[in-house]
């Protein structure tokens, strides 16, 4: 039995999004620039796929900007606003459990000047509005907030968040590639300046995103070359792309039933396996992310193990799984590094069997079992660690 539990990683291209696609591959190829009928037809098809796509957030079509993913979203959102902004002032506000794609732009933006203040988040992943408000300052021109946390599935309230950047007058940013869809979100309602979104999250294709910009907001444009998108990102825009992530969007559905599906795993790992924890907030958070930690093994060879039975799982961030430091993410919310080193993400989609969940399951106890047999970390040997000790065992 195979079994796909990564779907925060990526997900599957659906059936119907590929028959959507092909077409944009094989008939109507034209550059949506071009003045002909083959430019014409693609264009027709980009500004249908805009106006879906913008209706799922409440903004208006021209607000959208085709990107080539969540990064280069994220990317633009930072600096464009950095540079955009720069004589207003130069601190940024953002969290310590941020994705890469936010961290990275953030740290070069410091590295030439800019202040960059990293928010603490409490047990459940969530930040204290207190200190966002006591951050703010008249130099702040961007708070960038992670929606759905993709490693533990804590979602912030980003209402709340926006209102005090709106109050201060702050720009609002939030990353949202893993609630997009799954989480209902009203820019307008919800006062958000910039949002950014990914299409292999919810079975698109890969390689097409979206960064949402409110009217009025001054950004900086990161590519240059032709006046595409509203004059913000150059590129001839990927037609078959667009077209199937709005193709997704109108699909991806289903929530409570993953939702449902999600519950029972967490149970049944909470019931049949002794030591486990359940990382991120129980109510508030994805409904298709589970995060587990095993104590007394090690996540790595849990995952190797899991995947010679056909399970895919993996441990922390798709982006930080090749590295031996422990998730940033998980540091943040206190786990000692062993623990953190001993958790698993199970990330479930539409497609995802009770059947499935049963083999999981199943094949999770032998393994977590035959692991801890083997362990020298068996509970009361030498289990605890000492600080600073990264992997020692
Ligand atoms: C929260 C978050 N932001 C950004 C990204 C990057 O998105 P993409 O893979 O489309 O570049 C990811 C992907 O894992 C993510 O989970």
């Amino acid at each position: 039995m195979k079994v796909y539990l990564d779907n925060g990683a990526t997900t599957k291209v659906s059936d119907e999004v590929v028959r959507a696609i092909l077409p944009y591959y094989k008939k109507h190829y034209g550059n949506a620039s071009s003045l002909h009928d083959f430019g014409a037809k693609a264009k027709e098809a980009l500004e249908k796929s805009r106006k879906i796509i913008a209706q799922e957030i409440n903004a208006d079509p021209e607000e959208i900007v085709f990107t080539s993913g969540g990064s280069e979203s994220d990317n633009l959102a930072i600096k464009g606003i950095a540079y955009g902004n720069k004589k207003k002032g130069n601190h940024i506000i953002t969290t310590k459990i941020e994705h890469p794609a936010i961290l990275g732009p953030c740290k070069e933006l410091f590295l030439e000047g800019f202040k960059v203040t990293y928010l603490d988040v409490d047990k459940n992943g969530f930040i204290k509005l207190n200190q966002l408000k006591k951050e703010i300052s008249d130099k702040t021109i961007l708070v960038s907030v992670i929606h759905g946390n993709n490693e533990i599935g804590t979602v912030q309230d980003i209402e709340k968040i926006a209102k005090i950047c709106k109050k201060k007058g702050v720009y609002f940013h939030t990353d949202a590639v893993q609630s997009f869809t799954k989480e209902k979100i009203d820019v307008k309602k919800m006062n958000i300046d910039l949002l950014s979104a990914s299409s292999h999250k919810i079975h698109g294709p890969k390689g097409i995103g979206f960064l949402y910009i409110r009217k009025g907001v001054n950004i900086k444009k990161m590519l240059y070359g032709g006046r595409h998108e509203n004059d913000k990102r150059a590129g001839t825009e990927n037609i078959p792309g667009i077209v199937g992530f709005a193709k997704a969007v109108q699909l991806d559905k289903k929530l409570k039933q993953i939702k449902k599906l999600r519950d029972y795993l967490i149970k049944r790992i909470e019931k049949e396996i002794s030591d486990v924890k359940l990382n991120g907030d129980r109510n508030k958070r994805l409904v298709n992310n589970v995060n587990i930690s095993f104590k007394y093994v090690e996540g790595e060879a849990l995952l190797m193990h899991l995947n010679d039975r056909g399970i895919a799982v993996s441990t922390g961030s798709a982006c930080s799984s090749q590295s031996l430091e422990p998730s940033h993410v998980l540091v943040a919310i206190g786990l000692k590094h062993e623990d953190a080193h001993g958790s698993i993400r199970f990330t479930l989609s539409r497609y995802t069997t009770k059947q499935e969940i049963d083999y999981t399951v199943r094949e999770l106890k032998k393994v977590v079992k035959l692991l801890r047999d083997m362990s020298p970390w068996k509970k009361g040997i030498n289990y605890e660690a000492k600080e600073g000790d990264h992997h020692g065992y």
